[in-house]
């Protein structure tokens, strides 16, 4: 048997992209929590699959979700500011339902050398809405393949191999994504990562080495322009446009960043999986900063929350891969997952989400401002759109991750989920369809689960 110091330093190390699935808090809220039947299913989860940070051994099963709820197996509700970052468009809506049943009973599966009217009307319709000449796209079953896809693009497009990507970032969880990505949780430990991958500071005052305080300085972004300048032959720089931990540059990062990539000759690849299609206040987040990279990568929420399906969009002019393979997935032109992604796509432009999140999504922020002239614990309130993070730290600055975790354990209790990340980071992501009633209820919540936690 492991100690239970061995388990929480483990613990300590996976605080990074999830909340962690080893903590003594987790095991005691469980025993308060879950029933017979309960613990069985979660038994024989981890009887048979392999157990891995972040998911299983697993906290809870459920048994349904709809709209912006989950509901477990013991019939408790859940309104889940978490979900993966899938449901922008809530779980099981009925048009993406009713686009996929129509897929199923015409063309469940499309065999390579063949296309489909799904797989086309859905290039088509990204070519349409996409920023910029990024009018080709290839289809992957999920974002680490299409993040990838990117990278070898960039290699055939350049003819170089090195790419610069952001300490703390995330692309993904395949060995050549966490090489770009920035995390220890998914590097540490596990042999050589793929050459070339450098790391810079991303634009982050909380850990900014630069030391450019609560607002950054954009000394981050010059320091890019000397590494690219120093290395000379950097075919790319993969970065999320806006990092899910709440992390939003300022408008001049982008814009910068966008010239000096184009100075150095390095394409510039922007991971938007689990932000675009409207979370952020618009479709795509870099039409919030005005640039167009040369590559944009989407997944997520694409498939409305119930099929896989991820896109690269290229700038026309770097469709040069003709004799090459750059994708080569099995379920690359799915006609079952580009239906849901029409219909995903029609429902946020038909139902004004994009635009809906912005505006819930600075109401919810001020909300959750005024909770931090209440609660000492709260150091910041952050976002875009609705994509949210309250970031929490003690009296003497360092963070709060015991208490972000009671914080989540808490809200568990009282009907709210969300995602923990950083180790004290609350991070907060309702569908783009929560209805503002609900909104107002998980600031009740998180206001009554940080109450008796200011001073400790
Ligand atoms: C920013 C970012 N990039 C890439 C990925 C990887 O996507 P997938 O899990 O579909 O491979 C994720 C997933 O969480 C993500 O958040």
């Amino acid at each position: 048997m492991e100690s239970n110091d061995n388990i929480e330093q483990k613990a300590g190390i996976a605080q990074s992209e999830g909340d962690v699935n080893l903590s003594s808090a987790r095991e005691s809220w469980q025993r308060e929590n879950l029933d017979d039947a309960t613990r069985a299913l979660l038994a024989e989860d981890a009887r048979y699959f392999l157990h891995q940070s972040l998911s299983s051994p697993c906290l809870n099963a459920l048994r349904s979700c709809e709209g912006s709820f989950l509901v477990d197996t013991q019939g408790r509700s859940y309104l889940d500011f978490h979900g993966n970052s899938v449901h922008q468009v809530g779980f099981g809506h009925p048009k993406v339902k009713a686009a996929i049943y129509e897929a199923l009973e015409e063309l469940p599966f499309c065999t390579r050398r063949y296309t489909n009217r799904y797989a086309v009307a859905l290039a088509r319709k990204l070519a349409e809405i996409s920023p910029g000449t990024l009018n080709k796209s290839l289809f992957a079953p999920g974002g680490a393949e299409a993040i990838s896809m990117a990278v070898k693009l960039a290699r055939m497009a350049t003819g170089r191999f090195k790419t610069v990507s952001m300490w703390d970032s995330f692309h993904g969880a395949t060995l050549d994504t966490i090489s770009l990505g920035g995390e220890m949780l998914f590097r540490n430990n596990i042999g050589p990562l793929l050459p070339g991958s450098e790391h810079v500071p991303p634009a982050e005052p909380l850990h900014c080495p630069f030391h450019c305080g609560k607002s950054c300085n954009l000394q981050c972004a010059g320091y890019m322009d000397y590494v690219l300048e120093k290395e000379g032959d950097v075919a790319a720089v993969i970065a999320e446009t806006v990092r899910s931990t709440g992390t939003v540059p300022p408008p001049e990062y982008w814009r910068k960043l966008r010239e000096i990539c184009t100075r150095h000759g390095a394409l510039l690849i922007l991971d938007e999986i689990p932000h675009g299609l409207g979370r952020t206040g618009s479709m795509f987040t870099c039409e919030q900063y005005g640039i167009v990279p040369d590559m944009l990568v989407i997944g997520k929420g694409l498939g409305g929350g119930v099929v896989p399906i991820a896109a690269l969009l290229a700038r026309e002019d770097l469709d040069i891969g003709q004799d090459r393979a750059l994708g080569h997935f099995t379920h690359e032109k799915s006609p079952v997952a580009c239906a849901a992604a029409l219909a995903v796509i029609e429902v946020i432009e038909s139902e004004g989400l994009a635009k809906r999140a912005a505006i819930l999504g600075n109401r919810f922020m001020e909300q959750l401002r005024e909770l931090q002239q209440k609660h000492t614990l709260i150091y910041d309130v952050r976002g875009m759109g609705l994509l949210v993070a309250v970031v929490l730290r003690l009296p003497d600055g360092s963070p709060a991750n015991l208490q972000a975790e009671q914080v989540m354990y808490r809200a568990l209790n009282r009907g709210l989920s969300f995602k923990v990340s950083m180790g004290s980071t609350l991070i907060l992501t309702p569908p783009l369809t929560i209805e503002e009633r609900h909104l107002d209820s998980a600031v009740k919540i998180i206001d009554d689960c940080l109450s008796g936690l200011d001073a400790a």
